[in-house]
């Protein structure tokens, strides 16, 4: 039988914007997580210019491997050797990658809730099971160690994510030596999603591979390097897994696209245009967690890293999709619902994206204020 997988729900509200859009309305779109900065420059010039030289055959770069490797050395302090990454097509298939080589059928595979959806849903196509934990403030929304060790069974696998979508918590490294050695005790199979590595406000994002050098890390080049439609990206696997891997990325997906690659090694070299971004989202988060408790949403989850704002709206609704309909039809802010992330509680929640440009978060805010003044609390 085939698995049952539900829509991203922030495609209705997406939908919405794009009618409003061409209706002529002014819409600033929140609802989802990228950014609105392109690539880096010198990614798109080299871009350009092997465009002219390059056949764009079925390739994997040497030198983006090289420079990946260079990453994880300055970076994570991390030794990893060019055989152990694959390049993918962004994280999403670098996800499916792990999880099919490293379970069969019927897994079991712990996840927080709320958490990134298309966990739940890989899970599901890949005929496994998801465990989902729930985590509210008290843990920060993010699995734990404690929590790990009290699932009985032990679950095969589970996936973390730090920072994390929808709220960008950050697990700090203490916690992830502890789930480390949970995860080694009890036989659990750890893939660390980093994708929002580089994005935090302050704290450090240490990799997995820091402290455990067998789990499996994915990471992309659709965040941190402003460059989600180029689709690329990598999964990291032990030494004793990089056969099993290269098999299932040959079949399923053959190479990520040359060209991709090409700007992806240029981008590696990018860092202060892209810590100019890092700049701006922290301008952006700072005027929203100024300007949100004075509208009613001040349960927000902290937002550590990535670009995301988790608010707690049960004050105003128990509905998060009509919700944010609404509040897109009144304002034209596009935000995304909570039940993406959370099929039980996230009814109470949206998701607020602030990798959007400064101006368009202090607008989003001259906009949400009065409508939020005007709604009636609940209770
Ligand atoms: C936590 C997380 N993982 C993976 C992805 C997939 O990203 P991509 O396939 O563009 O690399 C996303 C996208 O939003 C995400 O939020």
């Amino acid at each position: 039988m085939t698995a049952q997988i539900e829509p991203f729900h922030a495609i209705a509200v997406s939908g919405l914007a794009h009618r409003l859009k061409a209706e002529g309305r002014s819409i600033i779109h929140m609802e989802f997580g990228q950014p609105s900065t392109g690539a880096p420059a010198a990614a798109i010039a080299e871009a350009h210019k092997v465009l002219d030289s390059d056949p764009m055959g079925y390739w994997e770069s040497p030198l983006l491997k090289q420079r990946i490797v260079e990453h994880y050395a300055q970076r994570h302090g991390v030794e990893i050797s060019p055989a152990q990454i694959i390049l993918t097509c962004g994280a999403s298939p670098g996800l499916v990658l792990a999880l099919n080589m490293s379970f069969a059928p019927g897994a079991r595979v712990a996840i927080a809730r709320p958490g990134y959806v298309a966990y739940r849903n890989n899970l599901r196509a890949l005929h496994m099971e998801p465990v989902e934990l729930p985590c509210g403030e008290a843990e920060r929304y993010q699995l734990s160690a404690a929590a790990l060790a009290a699932l009985d069974p032990a679950p095969d696998g589970v996936i973390i994510a730090s920072p994390a979508n929808p709220t960008g918590t950050i697990i700090p490294r203490g916690e992830l030596e502890a789930i480390a050695q949970v995860c080694r005790e009890r036989g659990i199979i750890v893939i660390s999603d980093e994708i929002y590595h580089g994005i935090s406000y302050g704290q450090p994002t240490p990799s997995m591979l820091e402290v455990m050098p067998e789990a499996l890390v994915v990471n992309s080049f659709s965040k941190y390097f402003s460059m989600a439609g180029w689709r690329l990206g990598w999964l990291i696997v032990p030494p004793g897994g990089i056969d099993a891997a290269r098999a299932r990325m040959g079949n399923l997906f053959l190479t990520p696209p040359s060209l991709a690659q090409h700007a992806g090694a240029e981008a590696m070299l990018c860092t202060e245009e892209l810590e100019a971004n890092i700049a701006t989202y922290a301008r952006n988060r700072d005027s929203l967690l100024a300007a949100l408790p004075g509208m009613g949403l001040g349960k927000i989850a902290p937002p550590d890293g990535a670009f995301y704002i988790y608010a707690d709206v049960s004050d105003f609704t128990d509905d998060a999709l009509e919700f944010c309909q609404q509040l897109l039809r009144d304002t034209g802010v596009a935000t995304a619902p909570g039940i993406d992330f959370d099929p039980v509680d996230g009814h109470r929640f949206m998701r607020i994206s602030f990798a959007v440009s400064t101006p368009e978060v202090e607008e989003a805010i001259r906009r949400m204020g009065p409508w939020f003044a005007a709604r009636s609390r609940r209770g």
